[in-house]
């Protein structure tokens, strides 16, 4: 793979209430005894443009909580400062309504605006220069089919007000240019190929970045850490987990399960509960299910790259034990197996395993949140322990989860429970 896949800060996701633009026929003005107008016929390049845009995951980070669909105005924590999504609604002065195909063309592919304004990667460029011309298109017809909203995102932090630092950030980390395929391998592989590494930019937080936040290729998908946007000012530090068939990854997850996953937000070996929320409800749960099964293929054939760190010893594992008993083997099971009101197993978990465990002293913290439209077909579902186990507890019963049942993860401290808190 080329040194591609860089990406300042694509620290995503956000937004509470994002949903998909409303659907069905605009209001008319017919006598309400008249039949129903028909509706406008789509223009199948309109339709095909908003499911391109469901596959890119626009409208997650260009809507804030609370603001109309599209308008931007998302703020992105980086090491850096804060940088804002935004306006890619039609209106003239606040978003992009003068802009030309080819304008959007050359944002997605260069990372460069109209008045050669070079954009950040928090916007993943990096992964979008892969989509063809043809699908950008698409989405741009879609884009103009938006209200046209004036609104103006907040100004981004000192750092983000000089652009062509990105001049030198392109020419180190960045290499454009569309997707090639690869005839060695199937049309499905190909296909969830174009869809994870494109319009998904799912490296964007799996793949660990180097110190200027460019994404390390040599390990792609091995796992990142990003900031979520919980509340104004305040953002939660998540671990994406390892997607490649090692141990610590995908290695458990048959294809049909990550599928679901995908698909659903739900499956037998893992629920979706952090910022995967987002990019499931409003992402690829969207798309078609041969999509969907391309990008699970694409996935569960990724090399295993192992992760970094000295596994917890035995000992350090059983000291956890009685808090899981208690609080926790009920659902999961003694084994870790799972299977109690829908509890994923623990046992091969990558969430339990990932080397940075933020994700899971988070899930322990704060509990699962499960999005709407989420169903484990399960009446009951856990609860958060926050408030019930102390730093050293919770670092305690995390041990004892990446300790057993063949599990391998370094060991956590009570000092990094406490920096989720
Ligand atoms: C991971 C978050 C993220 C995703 C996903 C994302 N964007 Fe953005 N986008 C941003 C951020 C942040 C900016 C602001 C970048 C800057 O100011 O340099 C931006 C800027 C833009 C701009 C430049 C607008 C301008 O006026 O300069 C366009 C166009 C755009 N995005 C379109 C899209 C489209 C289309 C999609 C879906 C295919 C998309 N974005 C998905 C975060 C994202
Ligand atoms: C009432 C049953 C129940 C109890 C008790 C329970 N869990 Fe869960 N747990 C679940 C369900 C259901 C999910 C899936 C939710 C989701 O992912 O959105 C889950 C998800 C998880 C996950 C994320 C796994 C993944 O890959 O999705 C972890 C880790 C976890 N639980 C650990 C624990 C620990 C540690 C305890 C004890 C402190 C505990 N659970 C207690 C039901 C339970
Ligand atoms: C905004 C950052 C972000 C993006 C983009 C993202 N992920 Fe994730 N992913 C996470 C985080 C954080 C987790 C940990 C669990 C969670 O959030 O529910 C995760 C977990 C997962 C899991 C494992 C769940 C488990 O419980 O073991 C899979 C599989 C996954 N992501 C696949 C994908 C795919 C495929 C894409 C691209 C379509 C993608 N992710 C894009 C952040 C992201």
């Amino acid at each position: 793979m080329p040194d591609l896949r860089g990406i300042i800060l694509a620290f995503c996701l956000i937004s509470g209430g994002a949903t998909l633009a409303a659907e069905g026929a605009p209001p008319t003005d017919s006598p309400p005894a008249a039949a129903p107008a028909p509706e406008a016929p789509v223009d199948p390049i309109v339709a095909r443009g908003k499911y391109l845009a469901a596959a890119g995951d626009c409208i997650s980070c260009h809507t804030r909580p609370g603001g109309a669909p599209f308008t931007g105005g998302v703020g992105f924590e980086t090491p850096f400062g804060s940088i804002y999504s935004s306006n890619i609604t039609p209106d003239n002065e606040t978003g992009i309504g003068k802009w030309t195909a080819a304008d959007l063309r050359k944002a997605m592919h260069e990372g460069i605006a109209p008045g050669g304004k070079h954009l950040f990667p928090a916007f993943p460029y990096t992964a979008f220069t892969k989509v063809t011309d043809q699908d950008v298109d698409a989405i741009y017809a879609y884009l103009r089919t938006l209200k046209a909203e004036r609104y103006q995102p907040p100004a981004n932090g000192l750092l983000f007000t000089m652009r062509w630092p990105m001049m030198f950030w392109n020419a180190l980390f960045f290499e454009q240019g569309r997707y090639k395929a690869d005839t060695s391998k199937s049309a499905e592989w190909n296909t969830g190929a174009y869809l994870v590494e494109g319009l998904g930019h799912c490296g964007a937080c799996h793949t660990p970045r180097n110190i200027f936040q460019a994404e390390v290729a040599a390990r792609a998908y091995a796992g990142g850490v990003i900031m979520d946007h919980v509340a104004e000012g305040k953002s939660r530090r998540w671990s994406a987990v390892n997607l490649t068939s090692s141990k610590t990854g995908l290695a458990s997850w048959p294809v049909e399960e990550l599928k679901s996953y995908l698909k659903t937000g739900a499956s037998a070996v893992a629920g979706t509960f952090g910022p995967m929320n987002d990019v499931i409800v409003n992402g690829t749960s969207q798309l078609t299910d041969a999509d969907v099964q391309a990008m699970a293929v694409y996935l569960k054939a990724l090399p295993a790259r192992e992760q970094e760190g000295q596994p917890v010893s035995a000992a350090e594992a059983q000291a956890g034990k009685p808090i899981y008993d208690k609080r926790c083997s009920e659902c999961h099971q003694a084994a870790g197996e799972g299977g109690l009101f829908s509890a994923p197993p623990l046992a091969g978990s990558a969430i339990v395993q990932t080397a940075d465990p933020a994700s899971l002293i988070n899930v322990i913290l704060y509990g699962p949140q499960i999005p709407k439209g989420v169903d484990f077909g399960s009446w009951e579902t856990m609860k958060f322990y926050g408030d019930v186990l102390s730093d050293a507890d919770v670092a305690a019963l995390s041990n004892y989860l990446r300790g057993s049942w063949g599990n391998k993860a370094p060991a956590v401290t009570a000092a990094q429970v406490a920096a989720q808190r």
